[in-house]
């Protein structure tokens, strides 16, 4: 049989009831009347890498680029691949594991907090803690005083986009969460110019270069940085509260998890060269993401 792939119907024209129901099938379900989930990984494969050219990020996406502006996220075709040629460096395996340790070190820090306040509501904690990851590795920089006036103004961005299939007009409490944000991404990128390198994301954007020579202009560099700021801490929040959810349901599982962490560290703190041999700590992060995709 003849592997299905996806024609001009969906690439060129927001979809309708029509083309829904035609599209509708193997690997393509119906969402509502003018959008398709899809789950065949043949049909991800053409939409994502082989015929990326031929597909534009949906209204969805839209509707965020007006709040987060035209990072990578949101791009697409030819502008999509010239940012990602530039941002990915920043995003290397030797990189990410440069900042193994400090997120260890941060997030032990805030699990013993969280220990001595008690019971209490993990979503916020563990949005502060990513804000506050998020911000030390992009940034090399600290927000503590202004953590909580971030967070809300996120949360407040976050809850109007999660309406992501109706139009309409962006209330003034968004605007000016917006702001707010916009405002201390400006300051932030500000002294980041003025202080030079540091080994930060964000210095590492600052200097990335296109193969002409051309560099990111500050708008440019702070809708990357905004969409990577989102990008970053929500999804990473989400994944692990679901993470300790399904670990709160099943003992069994996270007892053989303490037992992994101990048979690999004993009394001593977790690195990030533990990571690769502990199987069934990467295996539940893997499995929560399959329950419960972030995004
Ligand atoms: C559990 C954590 C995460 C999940 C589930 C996740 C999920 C995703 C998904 C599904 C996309 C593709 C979106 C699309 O093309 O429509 C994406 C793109 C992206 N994510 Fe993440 N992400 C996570 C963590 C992070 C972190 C920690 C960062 C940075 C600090 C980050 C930065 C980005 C960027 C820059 C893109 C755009 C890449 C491109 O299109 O070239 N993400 N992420």
């Amino acid at each position: 049989m003849e592997a299905r792939t996806l024609g001009p119907e969906v690439c060129v024209q927001p979809l309708n009831l029509t083309t829904v129901l035609d599209l509708a099938g193997d690997g393509l379900t119906a969402l509502g009347d003018d959008a398709v989930l899809v789950s065949d990984p043949a049909l991800i494969e053409q939409i994502l890498v082989s015929d990326f050219r031929s597909f534009r990020k949906g209204r969805a996406a839209q509707r965020m680029a007006g709040m987060l502006g035209r990072g990578s996220l949101l791009l697409d075709g030819d502008d999509w691949k010239q940012r990602r040629r530039l941002v990915q460096p920043a995003f290397k395996k030797r990189q990410i594991e440069a900042i193994y340790d400090a997120v260890v070190e941060r997030t032990v820090d805030h699990a013993n907090r969280w220990i001595r306040v008690g019971r209490q509501d993990l979503r916020p904690a563990l949005l502060s803690l990513f804000v506050e990851l998020t911000v030390h590795n992009l940034f090399k920089a600290s927000v503590d005083e202004r953590m909580g006036e971030l967070i809300d103004a996120w949360e407040t961005i976050f809850a109007f986009l999660a309406d992501r299939f109706v139009d309409k007009e962006v209330p003034l409490e968004v605007e000016d969460a917006r702001q707010t944000i916009a405002d201390t991404l400006w300051e932030l990128i500000g002294e980041k110019r003025r202080t030079g390198d540091d080994g930060s994301l964000l210095a590492m954007l600052i200097a990335a270069r296109h193969e002409d020579g051309g560099q990111l202009t500050d708008q440019e560099l702070r809708d990357e940085v905004m969409t990577i700021f989102v990008g970053g801490y929500e999804t990473s929040a989400t994944a692990l509260l679901f993470a300790l959810g399904l670990l709160s349901r099943h003992p069994d599982v996270a007892r053989r998890h303490r037992a992994e962490v101990g048979a690999r560290c004993g009394d001593r703190r977790v690195q990030g060269a533990d990571l690769p041999a502990m199987t069934l700590n990467r295996n539940i992060v893997s499995e929560t993401m399959r329950l419960f995709p972030p995004s």
